[in-house]
């Protein structure tokens, strides 16, 4: 059964998508087209699948790994890394997550 992910985009408009459960959330996003480019495949080295979650669902993912959070580190140097910043890459989907709220984030 799909999950239901709604992204906003850079431009402000939202997307409601339906995701398979078990996919990293970015490749969701990015065969969506909405501007996420996932360049290193999901390996936690680029930083190109940036979002911000909404605040109600920031707790209920799991928590980031060491990696996640330095390459958060990295790019925060260039982009604006707020608490809710997440690596898309890094987050499964899963049935827990339907309706979760994304935004997509900048990225260096
Ligand atoms: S796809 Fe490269 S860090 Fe997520």
């Amino acid at each position: 059964m799909a999950v239901e992910v709604l992204a906003t985009d850079r431009d402000g408009t939202a997307h409601k998508l339906e995701a398979e459960r078990g996919r990293p959330l970015m490749e969701v996003l990015r065969e969506a087209n909405l501007g996420v480019e996932g360049t290193c495949g999901g390996a936690c080295a680029c930083g190109t699948c940036h979002v911000y979650v909404g605040a109600a669902w920031a707790e209920r993912l799991l928590a980031k790994s060491e990696d996640e959070q330095m390459m958060l580190d990295a790019i925060a140097e260039l982009v604006e890394v707020r608490p809710a910043s997440r690596l898309s890459c890094q987050i499964p989907v899963s049935e827990e997550l339907s309706g979760i709220e994304v935004e997509i984030g900048p990225v260096p």
